[in-house]
């Protein structure tokens, strides 16, 4: 079946009444676009859980900075579409960000605490867009299930939060990692380093494999934990570390034992580019 595109939230609306009407289970995938097997393990488990997937792709302005890369995120909408469209989704969102956005749109919405450590004390502002459009998403797909990277851990937590605080009628799947075969976790923003930077980038995900095993060899030390990656990461001359923290999984705050369900998450500068990777530690 030929995937349906939708440009506007009225089309969107349309569609998404029809299936409603025909009592079908509606997955939500919501991406900035330019995909890789990362979203397509969303998407392909979308596929497997409801009888209809919308996958949105929408390089959301309110959620960059001012000095962020906007202009510059890679975009391929037709390479998306194909691969959408392989994976058997059956419609994409893909608006024009004055359709999301009216001039005078004025609402916001921020979820306090999980949402200002770690990216959102680098990125101001960026959790309270991502939590604006992904409500739109919600609301404009009326959909039961949405899912979302442990790529971005923190943003899982923060729409878990929201959703639940909110009481928005959603279930949030959080789906694993998926690596390229030398570890480094898949992004978009791969495509911007250079051969150098690219072999370099794999720092992260060694490091983060060496905190892993000291936690579970015993070390319940975050501030150990958190040096010995940060040691590894100094050593790569390319590298410039932006983060390297360990909090509390559901609440992202700063934990010193770790003797809970923990994130440690680290962000990276890789020449210019910044890189995120993370694991996740379940006791
Ligand atoms: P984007 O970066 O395109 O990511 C879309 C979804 O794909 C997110 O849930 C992200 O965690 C997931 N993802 C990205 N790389 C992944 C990987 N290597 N393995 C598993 N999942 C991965 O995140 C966003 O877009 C935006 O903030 C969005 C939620 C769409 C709101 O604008």
């Amino acid at each position: 079946m030929e995937v349906i595109v939708a440009r506007t939230p009225k089309e969107v609306k349309e569609i998404i009444r029809d299936w409603k009407k025909q009592g079908y289970s509606i997955g939500l995938v919501p991406t900035m676009g330019y995909l890789h097997e990362g979203h397509g393990s969303l998407i392909e488990r979308a596929v497997k859980e409801n009888d209809k997937v919308m996958v949105s792709v929408f390089v959301n302005p309110i959620q960059f900075g001012p000095n962020e890369d906007l202009e510059t995120y890679p975009r391929d909408f037709d390479a998306d579409l194909q691969m959408i469209e392989k994976l058997g989704a059956d419609m994409v969102f893909h608006p024009e960000p004055s359709d999301m956005y009216a001039p005078d749109f004025s609402t916001t919405i921020s979820v306090a605490g999980v949402s200002e450590n770690l990216c959102g004390a680098r990125r101001p502002g960026h959790f309270n867009g991502v939590c604006t459009v992904v409500t739109k998403l919600f609301n404009l797909s009326e959909a039961d299930r949405a899912y979302f990277g442990q790529k971005d851990a923190q943003q899982l937590a923060v729409v878990r939060r929201m959703v639940r605080d909110l009481n928005a009628n959603i279930e949030i799947i959080g789906c694993p990692i998926i690596r390229e075969d030398d570890g480094l976790a898949k992004s978009s923003r791969n495509t911007y380093l250079n051969p150098d930077e690219r072999k370099a980038a794999t720092v992260l995900s060694k490091a983060l494999r060496t905190g892993k095993q000291m936690i579970e060899s015993g070390e319940k030390n975050a501030e150990v934990v958190k040096s010995k990656i940060t040691e590894i990461i100094s050593k790569e001359p390319l590298a410039k570390i932006d983060y390297v923290e360990i909090t509390d999984w559901n609440s992202i705050e700063p934990v010193d034992i770790i003797d809970r369900s923990t994130l440690c998450a680290i962000a990276v500068y890789i020449g210019n580019t910044r890189l995120i990777d993370n694991f996740i530690y379940e006791v």
